[in-house]
């Protein structure tokens, strides 16, 4: 007889954006007169840049002759991707990495939570709290994560580093020494950022207990502000004790199209094994490669045209981000987030919780938001709204917010 994953039925509840949709799908098949505001998943509205398109019409031509036709891709991605990758993100910017050291991938919401195949089921993990869900369930389906108290919403075998507005949403080295790290700057939901000289003492940190730090940066090009780093390579001693997830989800409106990768860098080691021919070994088992089609689009990124058009298209939900921010400080709220990432975490008002404010922005503005509780206990008592809507649609949704 077969038997099941026993880590499966651990997992708490149902996934925190299907709540929301459903929440949002009864409202809107009780009230059809009323037009509901997204401003909920972290989904871009804007179409593909034109760079981008001209790439893909290009490389779909490519694809009907038999000369230019292409079949699998090479197993760590094209090298006319993973040169402009390694050039662009981190040579250009002072960080040493090759493009040998690159692994193309359909997105990195595969990579978070393949990443933690190649660990012990015995190493500790030390996530913020609150986070991006996909680390700690990951890891509760590989049976690394121990028992679920649902009172406190924590697992017992992780290491919670709370993120709260005392420390400016950014972690504090933890008490219990962690193996394995997951940082997410800019972050999602929080929409905070984290200095160099912070991120270095994480850096620094790690290499001193021999932790090892996954460093998610997919809202990197959202950064505005200069002593933010753009990749954790910018850290002395990172190349020994990071490794950098990217998407081109958020930079380039790939939602639909998937395309991210994955930096292990050579000298990451674990006692003398480097990571990076275990994950070579675990891609080339378990995956294909990104079509040629879309690694072509995410080639044009790279161009001078791709990086002009993306900039304003960054600009723009940028600019939606500071109609959130200023609207809810004017409105008496307590905001934070939304300078270097398109998320606007705001305290929810009147000690309400994040599912009843959620309930009340969704009945008194018909807005829908992200209840910050769903990312992690310290989230209670706080929202998410982002800014990945449409200019007109986020001001009208703010204007009924001010009114409410
Ligand atoms: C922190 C973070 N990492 C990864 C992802 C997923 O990116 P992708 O679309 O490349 O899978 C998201 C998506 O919302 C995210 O917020």
């Amino acid at each position: 007889m077969f038997k099941l994953n026993q880590n499966y039925l651990k997992l708490p509840g149902s996934y925190l954006f299907s709540t929301v949709g459903r929440k949002q799908r009864e409202y809107e098949a009780a009230h059809p007169d009323k037009k509901v505001i997204r401003l909920s998943i972290g989904d871009v509205t804007q179409p593909l840049a034109p760079a981008i398109l001209e790439a893909m019409h290009k490389a779909v031509d490519e694809m009907g002759h038999a000369e230019t036709f292409r079949g699998y891709a090479p197993d760590l991605g094209y090298e006319f991707l993973r040169n402009a990758i390694a050039k662009s993100d981190y040579q250009d910017r002072g960080a040493d990495i090759s493009p040998d050291e690159i692994f193309v991938s359909d997105g990195a919401k595969c990579d978070s939570g393949n990443i933690q195949e190649i660990f012990s089921l015995d190493v500790k993990i030390a996530v913020c709290d609150p986070v991006y869900p996909v680390y700690v369930d990951s890891n509760v389906m590989a049976g690394r994560t121990g028992v679920y108290d649902t009172k406190t919403e924590t697992w017992s075998n992780v290491i919670y580093m709370p993120c709260t507005a005392e420390n400016g949403f950014a972690p504090e080295i933890p008490r219990e020494t962690p193996d394995v790290i997951y940082l997410c700057f800019p972050n999602n939901p929080t929409g905070s950022a984290i200095t160099k000289d912070r991120l270095q003492e994480w850096v620094d940190y790690a290499g001193k207990v021999g932790a090892l730090i996954i460093y998610d940066a997919a809202y990197e090009a959202y950064i505005s502000q200069e002593d933010v780093p753009h990749t954790i390579y910018e850290c002395p001693g990172a190349r020994e004790c990071a490794i950098e997830l990217k998407s081109f989800s958020k930079n380039a409106g790939f939602t639909g199209v998937r395309l991210g990768y994955t930096v292990v860098p050579k000298d990451l080691k674990c006692q003398g094994t480097p990571l990076h021919s275990l994950w070579a070994r675990r891609h080339g088992t378990k995956y294909n490669g990104a079509p040629y089609i879309v690694q072509r689009a995410g080639e044009a990124v790279y161009s001078q045209e791709g990086k002009e058009q993306l900039r304003a298209q960054v600009a723009y939900y940028m600019k939606n981000a500071r109609v959130i921010l200023e609207s809810l400080k004017g409105a008496g709220y307590t905001v934070s987030g939304g300078v270097n990432a398109p998320y606007i975490w705001l305290k929810t008002p009147d000690k309400m919780t994040s599912w009843e404010f959620f309930d009340c922005l969704l009945e008194k503005a018909n807005v829908v938001g992200t209840p910050g509780s769903g990312f992690g206990p310290s989230g209670e008592g706080y929202f998410r709204l982002t800014a990945f809507g449409s200019y007109e649609n986020t001001v009208e949704a703010l204007e009924r917010i001010k009114n409410m």
